[in-house]
């Protein structure tokens, strides 16, 4: 049995991943994310090639319960999406310690455990895809916990793309700038929050799946994005900042307060 693996699969990205994944020649989809209503709504719309899995990714349980439906039921996985995370917009002292880990285990352990736990079950061919950012080419102050966690998909996805390559198993790591989904917060302490390049997920899902297809480590969409990733490259890392906290001045200035 040929399938594919979708976290976050009823998000803004993810449901985006779901449409072109319907196209393709896969037995099964497994979708997962919580909310068991949303994954109701995919099976409806698709039919019997969406199978849906209602969990919470931040609790280590869920990555071992799916271990035993795989070990169960041995399929092949062609692609695994590591899609499903949070965004956490602030300074250090807006989260408490559950915010935090909650993020840090969603957002970066449950991708580098269900990696592992799925990897058993690729062969030469499969292709694995994890949702970093272009918030990752650089230390970004006041959005410091989620583009951190970001930069850590990038460069965990590029390693193992090279520890793979005798297997033949591709990984990318997407690495997308704003895109118009639910996840992005319209405000931040009464600061209206503004998105400069805003893409659409279908565009991003289309091309991480084309590049993920080409064996690329890293997939950029956009002249926008990939002009940033440029500057990035080329700036010291502190003039980078420098100019974020001035193009956010606004927000930084609330918190001087
Ligand atoms: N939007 C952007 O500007 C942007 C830019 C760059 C990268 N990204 C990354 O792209 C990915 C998808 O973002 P999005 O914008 O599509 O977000 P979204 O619309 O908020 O969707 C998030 C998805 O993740 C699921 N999810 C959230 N918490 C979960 C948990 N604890 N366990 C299992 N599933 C969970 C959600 O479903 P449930 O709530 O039902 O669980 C939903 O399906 C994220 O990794 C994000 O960091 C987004």
């Amino acid at each position: 049995m040929n399938i594919a693996i979708l976290t976050g699969a009823t998000g803004g990205i993810g449901a985006a991943f779901v449409e072109y994944l319907a196209k393709e020649k896969l037995d099964q989809i497994w979708c997962i994310a919580r909310n068991q209503k949303k994954l109701d709504a995919l099976k409806q719309k698709y039919g019997q090639v969406i199978r849906t899995f209602s969990m919470d990714l931040s609790l280590e349980q869920s990555i071992l319960d799916l271990q035993a439906v795989l070990q169960e039921e041995q399929p092949s996985v062609k692609m695994l999406i590591n899609n499903a995370g949070i965004a956490i917009i602030g300074r250090f002292d807006d989260f408490d310690l559950a915010t935090t880990r909650t993020y840090i285990d969603l957002n970066v352990k449950s991708v580098v455990l269900l990696t592992e736990v799925v990897m058993p079950f690729m062969d030469s061919g499969s292709h694995i895809i994890n949702m970093s950012s272009q918030s990752s080419f650089q230390p970004l102050p006041f959005i410091n916990l989620y583009a951190s966690g970001k930069a850590f998909i990038r460069s965990y996805s590029r390693s193992l793309n090279q520890e793979l390559k005798g297997a033949g198993i591709s990984v990318t790591a997407c690495c997308p700038g704003w895109i118009d989904t639910p996840m992005l917060p319209k405000e931040y302490n009464g600061v209206q929050i503004k998105y400069p390049g805003l893409s659409q997920p279908e565009e991003v899902a289309k091309k991480a799946l084309k590049d993920a297809k080409k064996g690329k480590d890293m997939s950029v969409y956009s002249l926008y994005v990939k002009a940033q990733h440029l500057a990035a490259k080329l700036l010291p890392q502190k003039v980078v900042m420098k100019y974020w906290l001035f193009i956010n001045r606004k927000i930084v200035q609330t918190k001087k307060k």
